[in-house]
């Protein structure tokens, strides 16, 4: 480990044996998990990517929602970390033949993991769980609610390309009704103290967004000026409920980030966007690949910040080199 890491992670720990969402981390917290994910990336830069940390821990990986980035980078973090894991998806579970989200994981408990990583649809489900596990749970992503470790990884790309977080102006711009990523991203970066845009049609903001901390805007020129980071959002078709935009083609001509917009931004703007990322609805394939483009980087650091989580929440008592407790 990096004697930085090293010190933040003998300093403090985490208060939860849950991640259940930013709501409720201190700047400290976040700190140490952000400062812990440093260490965790140089593991993953060596020949052999392999810890012995959470060697014994098992942890089972819970996913009642499509995932590529998070369940990927989970079983690749929990294998780095020589836990036990196995992946769980609820359509080739027993929950396709009528079983409870209670019963399900009652029984998975009975095989005594010590951790389960879960996506659900529904906001609060791993909140639910957590007041009845033994097991430690992440919120792996719930519904509309929170997506914490998207948010953690966020900031730890962030800050490794603007070497703080604090007064930054940070540009979230698309579907805001219906993202978990801008509720744990506005939570973490108001606690860190920058400053966030949030940008999108009217019919896609949550009501009253203004008392969430955010300055919000129906301009994408007025939220890209000056940013430093921008964060594109995607419409996310599969909670609506109605009709929230006219078009597809009228939504990137309004609302896509094109070359032209994102010169609006500082010269050295970063371009962020959590993926799955729809080409030509909410950014423009040039801007997407381009030079300031960080989107693969947040893939890639998204290992090291769930090492991280994993290794704060299941091995605070272990030694991250020799595994020992
Ligand atoms: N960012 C994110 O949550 O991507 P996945 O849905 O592919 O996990």
């Amino acid at each position: 480990m990096t004697t930085q890491a090293t010190e933040a992670a003998a300093a403090a720990t985490l208060t939860s044996r849950h991640l259940l969402g930013i709501a409720g981390m201190t700047a400290d917290e976040i700190g140490l998990v952000l400062d812990t994910a440093i260490a965790m990336k140089e593991i993953g830069g060596r020949a052999i990517k392999k810890v012995p940390t959470l060697r014994g821990r098992t942890i089972v990986n819970l996913f009642f929602e499509p995932s590529t980035r998070t369940r990927t980078s989970f079983e690749i973090a929990e294998k780095r970390l020589s836990a036990d894991t196995l992946s769980i998806a609820a359509a080739t579970s027993s929950v396709t033949k009528g079983e409870s989200l209670l019963d399900t994981v009652r029984n998975i408990e009975a095989m005594s993991p010590d951790m389960i990583v879960m996506r659900h649809a529904s906001s609060g489900a791993p909140h639910l769980l957590a007041r009845t596990c033994r097991s430690a749970i992440v919120n792996a992503g719930d519904g509309m609610h929170e997506h914490p470790t998207q948010a953690l990884l966020d900031a730890f790309t962030i800050r490794e390309h603007k070497g703080r977080l604090a007064g930054l102006k940070v540009a979230i711009i698309g579907d805001l009704l219906h993202s978990r990523v801008l509720r744990s991203n506005v939570i973490l970066l108001n606690t860190m103290g920058a400053e966030v845009w949030a940008c999108g049609p009217s019919t896609l903001m949550p009501p009253g967004i203004g008392g969430f901390g955010v300055r919000a805007t129906t301009s994408v020129d007025e939220a890209v000026e000056g940013a430093d980071v921008v964060m594109m959002l995607r419409i996310q078709h599969e909670r609506m409920h109605g009709h929230f935009i006219p078009s597809v083609r009228e939504y990137f001509t309004l609302f896509g980030l094109t070359p032209e917009r994102a010169r609006r931004a500082r010269s050295d703007v970063i371009i962020m966007h959590p993926g799955p990322m729809n080409r030509g609805v909410e950014i423009d394939s040039e801007v997407a690949d381009g030079p300031y483009s960080v989107i693969l980087e947040q893939v890639s650091n998204g290992v090291a910040v769930r090492m991280a989580v994993l290794y704060l929440l299941a091995g605070r008592d272990i030694d991250v080199e020799r595994g020992e407790g």
